[in-house]
């Protein structure tokens, strides 16, 4: 009996959850216009958000529509380019709590799919070497463990990976208290190493 009614409301809960997210249909095309189908980016500079840890994903919402971490301008269209130029900050800036909690959950629940890229392999030793020194406390399994409510940065663009270390060094971008200490120890030397290791995970 008790097992039942747990089944009942999971069932009852995934009934209202999709319901939210298919009122969303136009919203999520738009963010698929630029961050790719299903949420898998084409372009080196739009980060995959598929399988991005749903709290992180959330807060980074929030983070856009409050203004407190920076959006460049994009136009990206599957490769149309015709439409105006926005920003990630305009595109959520109409949207609830509800609507970007939906949206962090929608996402989250498609897979993750390493980018394409090109690496230089040379790095890639080094830059896992002081990812795991310095990050793998917090981002487990190379970057690829979305429990970690952490972020994916494993396979993640190098060309976003680049923005957002250039984000956090300028301090545009808050981070994490511990993780900022962490961030102090790089050379740039080390930055770059870690991003190829992180690209170099396909
Ligand atoms: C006009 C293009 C564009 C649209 C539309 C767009 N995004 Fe973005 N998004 C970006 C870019 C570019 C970035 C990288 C940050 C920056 O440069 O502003 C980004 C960053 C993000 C991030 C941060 C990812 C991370 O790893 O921290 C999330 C989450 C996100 N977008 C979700 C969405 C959602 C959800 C929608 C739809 C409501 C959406 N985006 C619509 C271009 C877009
Ligand atoms: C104390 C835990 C902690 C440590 C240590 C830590 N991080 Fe993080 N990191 C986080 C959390 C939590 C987030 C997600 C919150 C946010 O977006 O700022 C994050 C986000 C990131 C992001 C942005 C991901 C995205 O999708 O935009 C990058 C890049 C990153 N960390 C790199 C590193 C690197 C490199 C190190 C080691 C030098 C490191 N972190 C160490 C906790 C940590």
């Amino acid at each position: 009996m008790k097992s039942f009614y747990r089944i009942a409301i999971s069932v009852a809960l995934g009934l209202f959850a999709s319901a939210a997210v298919a009122q969303d249909a136009a919203v999520i095309e738009n963010c698929n216009g630029c961050h790719g189908d299903d949420g898998v980016s084409q372009w080196s500079d739009v980060p995959t958000i598929a399988g991005m840890p749903e709290y992180v994903h959330a807060d980074a919402l929030f983070f856009f529509r409050d203004n407190e971490r920076p959006c460049s301008e994009s136009d990206y269209k599957q490769g149309d380019t015709s439409r105006p130029a926005t920003t990630m900050c305009q595109v959520v800036a109409d949207l609830d709590d509800a609507a970007l909690e939906d949206l962090a959950l929608y996402y989250f629940e498609l897979p993750f799919v390493a980018a394409k890229q090109e690496f230089d392999a040379g790095l890639v030793a080094a830059g896992k070497a002081r990812h795991d020194e310095l990050c793998d406390k917090c981002h487990s399994d190379g970057g690829a463990n979305p429990d970690d409510e952490a972020g994916i940065l494993a396979g993640q663009w190098i060309g976003y990976l680049e923005n957002t270390f250039a984000d956090y060094a300028s301090g545009a971008r808050e981070q994490d208290k511990k993780m900022k200490e962490k961030m102090e120890m790089l050379s740039d030397a080390d930055v770059t190493a870690i991003i190829h290791y992180y690209a170099s995970q396909q």
